[in-house]
């Protein structure tokens, strides 16, 4: 199976990044790097990167407006074709327009037990507030700083005479072992069946007047008392496969699918020409994509006067 591809952001020393890039080198890590990159030209993460052999980009952030900056990143992590990033002592305020772009797939690292001690000083304020323990954090980036669901956190003892470096130091090693766990986790479940059908889910569930039955042994979706418009497919008759099953919205469209991305959707067998398959797990899926498949696969079966419904609802 294809290895998700991780874009690493860092500003400086870069020793997350190198724990995530060694991790990756195992045969079995579900993940890969394909760029580290740097808002500082001098980050000497960049070196060890470029020396492993991973493509690395750097562009000064001086002078140029945030979102304008995050524009330039931005484009770099698309061009590397990055599915997910991970910030890794990424010294910058994200603009919401990069957030929102990378929704639920970019991770940091905080060095705290959040939601103790967000921002800078960590060290030094968790021994002033004389707590037992510090330790680490990897959440899910969201607008505001150091916030966002937390995934995993390792505590990390305070020892008597600990200084800010000392305890620093020591808080390091958790990171190393917890970020490129975590994010291998993450990274994996997009193709856990489980999550995959909470995905589909949630999205035909949003339509008008669907429900959810179980037919053949399938989830599947339809509207109320009416006519299915998708399927949930995992390992059906043991193909090993978790897909999406659609109406497909023109006689040849199947056909014209398969013809344009032979590894993505297939002919579903026993459904005829009629419905499309699209493949879950190739962990790429575009969720967006995937919404818009379904509301015209249900757009395909709506009774009229559901139809009406909708034209009102679009005009809003
Ligand atoms: C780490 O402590 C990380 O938690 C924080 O910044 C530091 C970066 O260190 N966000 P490095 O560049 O990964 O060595």
């Amino acid at each position: 199976m294809a290895k998700a591809k991780v874009a690493v952001l860092i500003s400086g020393r870069g020793s997350n990044m190198a724990a995530l890039l060694y991790a990756a080198k195992a045969a079995d890590c579900p993940y890969e790097i394909v760029l580290v990159a740097a808002n500082d030209p001098d980050a000497a993460g960049l070196t060890l990167a470029a020396a492993e052999g991973i493509p690395t980009f750097a562009h000064s952030h001086k002078g140029l407006k945030r979102a304008e900056f995050d524009q330039i990143i931005d484009a770099q992590l698309r061009r590397a074709g990055a599915h997910f990033v991970a910030l890794a002592g990424y010294m910058r305020l994200l603009s919401p327009e990069f957030v929102a772009g990378w929704d639920n797939r970019m991770l940091n690292i905080h060095p705290s037990l959040l939601p103790l001690y967000k921002g800078l000083d960590t060290h030094q304020r968790a021994i002033d507030a004389g707590d037992s323990h510090a330790g680490c954090s990897v959440h899910v980036v969201t607008a505001e700083l150091d916030d966002g669901p937390v995934l995993a956190q390792t505590p990390v003892a305070i020892l008597p005479g600990d200084t800010p470096d000392s305890l620093a130091a020591r808080i390091l090693i958790a990171e190393h072992q917890l970020y490129s766990r975590t994010l291998a986790e993450f990274v994996g479940r997009e193709r856990h069946p489980d999550w995959l059908l909470n995905q589909v889910r949630e999205a035909a569930l949003a339509l008008p007047q669907a429900d959810e039955i179980v037919s053949h042994g399938m989830p599947c979706f339809g509207i109320v008392k009416g006519k299915k418009f998708a399927y949930f497919t995992r390992n059906h008759h043991g193909d090993g496969i978790t897909a999406l099953l659609v109406k497909a919205t023109a006689p040849d469209e199947q056909a014209m699918l398969i013809e344009s991305d032979a590894e993505r959707y297939y002919r579903p067998a026993y459904f005829g020409d009629e419905w499309v398959g699209i493949r879950l797990d190739l962990g790429d899926t575009d969720w967006d994509h995937i919404a818009g498949r379904l509301r015209a696969s249900w757009l395909q079966v709506a009774p009229k006067k559901l139809l009406g419904l909708m034209d009102i609802a679009d005009q809003f």
